[in-house]
């Protein structure tokens, strides 16, 4: 093969079908909303997650103005995170979406955002749901 190919076959895949790109809405109490940025290139990614009663993630959606491997990121962990409680889906690290994907190392920041994201997301509906709780009818 002459061609050189820089991106793994799973990147390109995730990158031209990205999975569950949309919006829940933000004022659902059990959905939590994650934006983010790239400090090292201005790319702005936003995940959500929709989580029930028992904590576990039911719903997953993302929408990123970035680059390829931005969305591919994104695009992995809406699929990954699915089905998994809030404190496994807050253990995701960056290294193991890279890897899952083969990102480069000049790529590494990409994944990064979706770590950060997903963190953002579960900070997001913990603070939330507190507020609802604070602020809900005093029990008798
Ligand atoms: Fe992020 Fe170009 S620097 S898409
Ligand atoms: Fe910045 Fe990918 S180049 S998120």
């Amino acid at each position: 093969q002459v061609v050189k190919r820089a991106y793994h076959e799973k990147v390109i895949n995730h990158y031209e079908s990205p999975r569950n790109v949309g919006s829940l809405n933000k004022n659902d109490p059990n959905v939590g909303t994650g934006l983010v940025g790239a400090p090292a290139c201005g790319d702005v990614m936003k995940l959500q997650i929709m989580v029930d009663d028992e904590g576990i993630i039911k719903d997953v959606k993302f929408k990123t103005f970035g680059c390829g491997s931005a969305i591919a990121s994104s695009s992995f962990v809406t699929e990954h995170i699915k089905g998994l409680s809030l404190e496994q889906a807050g253990q995701v690290k960056n290294t193991e979406i890279a890897k899952e994907l083969s990102l480069p190392p000049v790529k590494l920041h990409c994944s990064m955002l979706a770590e950060d994201a997903i963190r953002a997301a579960i900070r997001d509906y913990k603070t939330k749901r507190s507020k609802l709780t604070a602020t809900g009818p005093i029990p008798e």
